[in-house]
């Protein structure tokens, strides 16, 4: 671990992300880069550059990349790992996390999570505010949990997908990669076809 931490992305989505770096109390210094170059500066920390600037830092920062699309997200952080940065997780203290749970790099933890036993959580993915996720759930890499989606135990969700606010997983569920799942929907059957799913129970939109 380094003492300086790089965000790449700025917005909102960053700076919900720099809160978590700032409570977790490991690094001394906190900055962003950021392709707007209109953004100097994000909830009072300094914007240093852009994004491809990120390799001559490798020697004396630890990254995370808060880029809410998923795909993009996927993009910028695997060019990372691969040209050998070091890619951190962030964990906000008030999460709970359950015994045997597995977090992959790259990944955040935000305010209010419970995440409870045997789940494994992939890389890259966003575990958004006061979500919770129960025992036996495996989320692939680059999945994005929105706020308080709540997932029954023995759930799974593949690779890329979005599941939207406030929605409900039935346990035992399996949810197919690339798929978005909207706001407030409720799925209690496999999603088993890539696409746009919404409503009480979902049905497809696209
Ligand atoms: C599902 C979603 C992605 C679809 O967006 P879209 O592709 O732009 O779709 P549209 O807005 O054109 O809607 C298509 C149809 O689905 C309906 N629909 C869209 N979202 C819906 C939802 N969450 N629940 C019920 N119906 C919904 C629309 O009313 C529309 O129906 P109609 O054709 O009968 O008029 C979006 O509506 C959504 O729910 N996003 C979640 C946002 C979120 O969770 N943000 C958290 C960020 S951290």
């Amino acid at each position: 671990m380094k003492n300086k931490l790089i965000i790449i992305g700025a917005s909102g989505h960053g700076k919900v992300v720099a809160d978590i770096a700032i409570k977790m109390n490991k690094w001394q210094s906190i900055t962003f880069l950021d392709d707007d170059e209109s953004i100097n500066t994000s909830m009072g920390l300094e914007v240093i550059s852009k994004t491809a600037d990120a390799f001559t830092y490798k020697d004396e920062a630890d990254f995370f990349v808060a880029i809410g699309s998923n795909t993009t997200r996927e993009k910028i952080q695997e060019n990372l790992i691969e040209q050998g940065l070091n890619v951190v997780s962030l964990i906000h203290p008030s999460a709970v996390i359950g015994t045997d749970v597995e977090i992959g790099i790259g990944s955040v933890i935000m305010a209010g999570v419970v995440i409870n036993s045997s789940t494994r959580i992939g890389k890259g993915c966003i575990i958004n505010t006061s979500s919770s996720l129960d025992h036996d759930t495996a989320i692939e890499d680059y999945v994005h949990i929105s706020p308080g989606v709540r997932t029954a135990g023995s759930v799974s969700i593949g690779k890329g997908t979005w599941i939207g606010i406030g929605s409900v997983i039935s346990n035992n569920v399996n949810i197919c990669s690339g798929c978005k799942v909207g706001a407030g929907a409720v799925v209690v059957k496999d999603i088993t076809e890539p696409g746009t799913y919404v409503g009480v129970p979902v049905r497809r939109v696209d």
